[in-house]
């Protein structure tokens, strides 16, 4: 069966350039038979953060809330598209994702962070991790590092360059590294129920 991967991404600029990224990837990941969908936060539109969707009354979540919240207790995986701004994360992925919190738990994050300098948004990937791990995900060891973001893909999407080329170098392994935690993390789902 084919693992159900969502892939956020959560900039609201006019001039966003990580969602050639985000949907690269939801492309590179389905080439490998996943079920993939991307999450735009922006095109979501939450508002900032006032009732956690746990919060709300059985029903009285908002259409929106209760749509995502579906989807993610339904993934297998999650990979996190994670700009850096001001070495640190995006606020409208921070917030899509703080709206959760018992729906993430148990399954498998990747993280694939890009930036437009040279480090490549390892600053902003670094606190992910941290902050993935705390909302009950295993975040796995293989990252994807995207510098000179602007210039990683051609005007169709493709990768493009050397920037380009290191990417789908690197991706082989990273998607192996979260299709082998997704299959474990599945089986142990179906053995024995989570603890809590
Ligand atoms: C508010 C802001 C802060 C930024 N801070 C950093 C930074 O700390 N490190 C970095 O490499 N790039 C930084 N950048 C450049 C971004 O990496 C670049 O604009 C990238 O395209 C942002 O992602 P997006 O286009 O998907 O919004 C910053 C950009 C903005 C708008």
């Amino acid at each position: 069966m084919s693992d159900n991967i969502l892939i956020f991404y959560g900039s609201y600029r006019s001039d966003r350039q990580g969602i050639k990224l985000a949907r690269w990837l939801v492309d590179a990941f389905a080439a490998r038979g996943a079920n993939a969908e991307l999450i735009d936060a922006k095109a979501i539109d939450l508002p900032l953060l006032d009732r956690m969707y746990k919060e709300y009354p059985s029903g009285d979540a908002p259409a929106k809330l209760e749509a995502l919240a579906g989807k993610i207790k339904a993934a297998d995986a999650f990979v996190f598209v994670a700009g850096e701004y001001n070495w640190g994360v995006q606020p409208g992925l921070k917030n899509l994702t703080d709206h959760f919190l018992e729906e993430w738990f148990w399954r498998p994050a990747a993280i694939a962070s890009y930036s437009a300098g040279r480090f490549a948004g390892a600053r902003a990937g670094l606190q992910w991790h941290g902050t993935l791990s705390e909302m009950g995900m295993v975040v796995i060891s293989s990252a994807l590092a995207v510098g000179g973001i602007g210039h990683v893909f051609d005007a169709d999407g493709k990768p493009a360059g050397e920037g380009g080329a290191s990417l789908a170098r690197a991706f082989p392994r990273f998607a192996d590294d979260l299709a082998w935690w997704t299959e474990a993390a599945c089986a142990q789902r179906i053995r024995r129920d989570p603890p809590y």
